[in-house]
């Protein structure tokens, strides 16, 4: 099977509308991995993340920066690999089944633009290698946001 990120760049080879993109990016991930109960995007907009496509339950809509695993991400623009939620001070629990998180940054013309927010129930799920994979997913993605 093809890694992850290079079905994302087949999917979305050729396809100019962003939203479309970023629901098929996040519909693959979460179909590509194992014990993922939510994965998708926060959109930044005004000085907040807004939810974006995704995939899992609902979600809250509106992250401030500096707030939550997500806004972390986005504060110090990088990403944030958190093997126990119930450890991170000031981690916004959307769903009580999530136990460990990664945020990726993503960037639009050199901008932080949003950020990949993946959850799991197990803890300790996202490995040095999952991170660098899913990084390479956000440089796909990337590349498809600068020409839109
Ligand atoms: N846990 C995130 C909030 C978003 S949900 O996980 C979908 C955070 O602390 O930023």
């Amino acid at each position: 099977m093809l890694e992850i990120a290079e079905q994302i760049r087949s999917l979305i080879e050729g396809v100019d509308y962003e939203i479309s993109n970023l629901a098929n990016a996040s519909a693959l991930i979460y179909d590509s991995m194992e014990e993922l109960n939510w994965a998708g995007f926060y959109i930044l907009q005004d000085g907040k993340l807004k939810l974006g496509p995704f995939q899992g339950k609902i979600a809250c809509t509106s992250i401030p920066v500096g707030k939550g695993v997500c806004g972390t991400a986005v504060a110090e623009d990088r990403t944030v690999v958190v093997d126990n939620v119930h450890e991170f001070k000031g981690h916004i629990a959307c769903d009580s089944a999530s136990n460990s998180e990664i945020v990726i940054p993503v960037h639009k013309n050199g901008e932080i633009y949003g950020v990949l927010d993946i959850d799991s129930v197990a803890f300790g799920r996202f490995s040095q290698s999952d991170r660098e994979e899913l990084e390479k997913c956000v440089k796909i993605i990337e590349s498809s946001l600068k020409y839109n």
